[in-house]
């Protein structure tokens, strides 16, 4: 019986190690096929085989512990912070998780999917709280900690353009607001024909105090507007141009509509700032003037973007939190703002 067990254990042995051979050999060949494909320069280029080899063999390294972002401001500013997480966290090599209250405000209009973490898990964590400013820098690169809470209000395509798609996978609208907004756009066209979209997004409201009297700057005036909405004039057959704003009755009464291509959104009543952005945001391009609602729109449409520029005085406390080029993407175009007014008060 001795005999016969040895052989058994010994022949099993075998059969296991020309498995596991045959394993190896076979990855090797396929990728020596793939590389003969490629060509016969490439079948002995090793920089190629090696970066192919460890795609096959190496997992991705799970993300660990706990990492958040503070949920202040309003829309544009909560997707900033939950982007900048996004970005962040991953570059870490941490697991990214929203606060309720964030939730609460994307997952109405988005199909955002970053875990939620539960209040009582809040409170009982020991985080360690990291301060962002409003553009990437070499050092958010290596954040220390497991359990970390961002802070600030960053919303700069300098921290997750290179996961862009990730991104807007993530402010992906609701299926049912697609449909809205589709429809609103298609009744405001009317009759007319081949329509281009024109979102434009008229920040006012407290801005209209707090740029000139706290930041020493101006936001935009009906002469940039004017501009602005020329240029896609220019450009287009039938531009529509659909307007948003939280200050409607100063754009009805300073927006030329002689030509009749100027939809005001709302018909008199202020709307949801989130079907106020879906709308925009289903435009095929965009006029924003300042704040981070029309950064997003602009961003999400990925159309042509115009932007205010250069809307504060050179000493303006704003350009120590703020810089205009990791703001607006080099690709959108800048029309400089009139600062006579403030220069004027000055005087
Ligand atoms: C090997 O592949 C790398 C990466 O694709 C390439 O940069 C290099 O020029 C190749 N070398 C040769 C000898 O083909
Ligand atoms: C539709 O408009 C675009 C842009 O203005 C123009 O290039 C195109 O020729 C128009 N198409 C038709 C069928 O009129
Ligand atoms: C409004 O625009 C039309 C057409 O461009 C122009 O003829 C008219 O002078 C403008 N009106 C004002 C008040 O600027
Ligand atoms: C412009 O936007 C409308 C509404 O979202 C869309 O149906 C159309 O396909 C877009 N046109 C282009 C050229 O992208
Ligand atoms: C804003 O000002 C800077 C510095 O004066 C200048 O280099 C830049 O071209 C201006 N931007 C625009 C869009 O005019």
């Amino acid at each position: 019986m001795g005999k016969r067990f040895f052989w058994s254990i010994g022949l099993i042995l075998v059969i296991l190690v020309v498995v596991k051979f045959s394993y190896i050999y076979h990855t090797n060949l396929t990728i020596n096929s793939f590389m003969t494909m490629v060509g016969e320069k490439a079948l002995h280029n090793t920089t190629v085989k090696n970066v192919i080899l460890s795609t096959v063999k190496s997992k991705p390294k799970p993300l660990t512990g706990m990492w958040t972002v503070n949920a202040i401001g309003r829309l544009g500013n909560l997707m900033g912070e939950y982007a900048t997480l996004y970005a962040l966290a991953k570059m870490n090599g941490h697991q990214a998780y929203i606060l309720p209250q964030m939730h609460s405000q994307l997952s109405k209009i988005f199909k955002i999917r970053l875990p939620v973490l539960h209040q009582e898990v809040i409170g009982r964590i020991k985080w360690r709280h990291y301060g962002l400013h409003d553009w990437m820098s070499e050092e958010y690169r290596h954040i220390d900690g497991e359990y970390v809470s961002l802070g600030g209000y960053p919303c700069s395509f300098t921290f997750y353009d290179h996961i862009k798609e990730e991104i807007l996978r993530e402010f992906t609208f609701h299926d049912f607001i697609k449909q809205e907004s589709n429809a609103y756009l298609e009744k405001a066209r009317g009759d007319r024909k081949n329509v281009t979209f024109v979102g434009i997004h008229v920040r006012r409201g407290d801005y209209v105090h707090v740029m000139p009297n706290t930041w020493k700057g101006v936001i935009a005036d009906i002469g940039y507007l004017q501009k602005a909405m020329d240029y896609f004039r220019q450009k287009y057959e039938n531009p529509l141009f659909v307007v948003t704003s939280n200050g409607m009755e100063w754009c009805k009464e300073n927006m030329n509509n002689s030509l009749n291509d100027i939809h005001f959104a709302g018909d008199g009543q202020e709307g949801s700032p989130g079907r106020d952005f879906a709308l925009l945001s289903h435009c095929n391009h965009t006029i924003m003037t300042i704040g981070t609602f029309g950064i997003w729109v602009g961003y999400l449409v990925g159309g042509e973007t115009i932007y205010l520029s250069n809307y504060t005085l050179p000493d303006s406390p704003f350009l120590k939190l703020f810089k205009y080029e990791a703001a607006f993407p080099p690709e959108w175009i800048g029309i400089p703002a009139d600062l006579s007014p403030l220069l004027k008060k000055n005087e």
